[in-house]
């Protein structure tokens, strides 16, 4: 959870008085320079003016009505990238970052309609949930009205119900319960190819960047006698603690907030080290994206150059990656042996799996040609 008092105030005029809330958003750091008070009787078209030129609307009427002119706005958004999209270059790394940007642009335009949320985070206008605990298990207790984009509160509505329902997952034999903001395992592929390899030994492992905690846990559901997890973001380690607490491991797994490896001084090598990195070499923009967009391939690369020196004797790394960057043209043909290669590594092995998510099949979306290609692999390392 995000401490409430490091956010920013953001401060308007409405009805000749002055007005000040927190700003809390994840998807738009900053408040918006402008925030004007809005109702029932704003138009979809000015909304959408008001949204282009970066003026923000505190929501005053019902709250369904805010969801239903947000709605309104995102269709003047996709109509405008429909016809930008006929025009559409042919490289798929251009088609990858103009993708990007308009999904930014058009996260920034959904952002600007604006709910306030009373110090204990309820919503005072007619219709509205009661979001209290999806906003408490964000950003923790409330202390002082806070001004919120509708379309994060809509996304943290959201989490809570993956949080409380949690996803299956076959390989487990088990939910995980992802948090808000934490990677979650949707897509099953990438996990069968770790339940389903070869154990090197069954000592102990790594798992770098864990996420829900749920290659964690299928390594100690596979017999591995002490895992360590860790993450960078505190959220995803919260997530880990709570699933592998949850389905009975924790005495056999900790979870640490690190960059990459756990501290040499804790655990210096094990003999199995899975990873699992974002699979696209991209900026993050916000904080959500930076379990899928690795900046320069940061991570990827910081994993593989550790390896030699963290591995036990006759141990063996797995890396999990797709392939949708080389279709992508965001990393060359060569580039990922390459790296191995730099880091005195050499591949043992290969699984390959092809994704079965129903947007392979979307063929409106942008990145169709390329997702229809992807192959998603499980590498096996040796020094
Ligand atoms: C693609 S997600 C994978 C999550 C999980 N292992 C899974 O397979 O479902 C990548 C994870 O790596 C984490 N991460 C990114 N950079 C990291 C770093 N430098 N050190 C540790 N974890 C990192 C992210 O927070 C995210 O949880």
């Amino acid at each position: 959870m995000s401490p409430i008092v490091e956010k920013p105030t953001v401060r308007w005029e409405e009805a000749g008085s002055q007005r000040s809330a927190l700003w809390l958003s994840e998807s738009r750091v900053t408040p918006p320079a402008r925030v004007i008070a809005g109702d029932d009787s704003l138009k979809a078209d000015l909304a959408y003016r008001y949204a282009c030129e970066g003026t923000a609307v505190v929501w005053r009427g019902d709250f369904e009505n805010a969801k239903q002119l947000s709605s309104a706005v995102s269709r003047r958004f996709d109509h405008g990238r429909a016809r930008r999209r006929a025009e559409r270059p042919a490289a798929p790394s251009d088609t990858f970052h103009r993708h990007r940007m308009e999904a930014a642009q058009r996260a920034r335009a959904l952002g600007m309609i604006l709910i306030e949320l009373e110090p204990d985070y309820s919503v005072p206008l007619r219709r509205a949930p009661d979001i209290r605990a999806a906003v408490t298990e964000v950003y923790g207790p409330g202390r002082a009205p806070a001004l919120v984009p509708l379309r994060d509160l809509l996304g943290m509505i959201g989490a809570r119900e993956w949080r409380r329902r949690g996803i299956f997952v076959e390989a487990l034999g088990a939910r995980v319960f992802p948090h808000y903001g934490v990677f979650a395992p949707i897509r099953s592929e990438y996990v069968e190819l770790v339940a389903s390899a070869r154990l090197p030994s069954t000592e102990s492992a790594f798992d770098i960047g864990t996420g829900t905690g749920v290659l964690a846990a299928l390594l100690a559901r596979r017999g591995i006698a002490r895992v360590i997890a860790t993450d960078i973001e505190p959220r995803a380690v919260a997530c880990a603690e709570e699933n592998l607490a949850r389905l009975g491991f924790g005495g056999r797994t900790t979870v640490l907030r690190a960059d990459l490896f756990p501290p040499e001084e804790l655990a210096p090598r094990a003999s199995l080290i899975v990873c699992n990195p974002p699979w696209l070499p991209a900026k993050a923009t916000t904080s959500l994206e930076r379990a899928v967009y690795d900046q320069k391939s940061r991570m990827l690369r910081g994993f593989l150059r550790a390896l030699p020196r963290r591995l036990a004797p006759g141990g063996e790394a797995w890396l999990l990656m797709s392939d949708l960057a080389e279709h992508l043209g965001l990393r060359g043909p060569t580039a990922l042996r390459d790296v191995f290669e730099e880091a005195g590594l050499r591949v043992k092995a290969k699984t390959d799996a092809r994704p079965t998510h129903p947007r392979i099949e979307d063929r409106d979306d942008p990145l169709h040609e390329a997702r229809k290609a992807e192959t998603i692999s499980l590498w096996r390392l040796v020094p």
